[in-house]
């Protein structure tokens, strides 16, 4: 038995795969490895990105898969280490800063947190770590 998660704790969801199952660490370490970044469905059903870092762990933030500029998916490009809209053009680096227009803005961050290997996502209110600047989404 897996307790609903606290509330008061940002209103977290579970990670969701693109068939709707939810997404356990031990199952997503399994088939992602190191410097992965692939998408779940996240917070209001927004695609979004996981990282797996070193040690196979799943990173304490996920990337928020909405262009800033008009709303496209962005998908990861391994190759170029960043995020390409195929849309305009725009990119970002591989924490979601924005690094090419025309996009005004990062890419949203949500926070990622695993309990009972269940991988949550909450809502990232704080400060943007890439910009130093407050969180535009928030
Ligand atoms: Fe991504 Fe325009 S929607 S660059």
């Amino acid at each position: 038995f897996i307790p609903p998660r606290a509330a008061g704790s940002g209103g977290g969801v579970t990670a969701k795969d693109e068939l709707g199952n939810n997404v356990t660490a031990t199952g997503w370490l399994a088939t992602h490895k190191e410097g992965d970044r692939s998408l779940v469905q996240g917070l209001k059903g927004d695609p979004t990105y996981l990282l797996v870092e070193g040690g196979e762990a799943i990173g304490d933030y996920g990337i928020n898969a909405i262009c800033t500029h008009l709303g496209c998916v962005v998908p990861w490009n391994s190759g170029a280490n960043k995020f390409i809209c195929p849309c305009h053009g725009s990119q970002y680096d591989a924490t979601g800063k924005v690094v090419r227009g025309p996009a005004p803005l990062s890419l949203a961050l949500a926070h990622v947190s695993v309990e009972n290997d269940n991988v949550f996502l909450s809502q990232w209110t704080e400060t943007d770590f890439r910009t130093g600047e407050k969180a535009w989404w928030a």
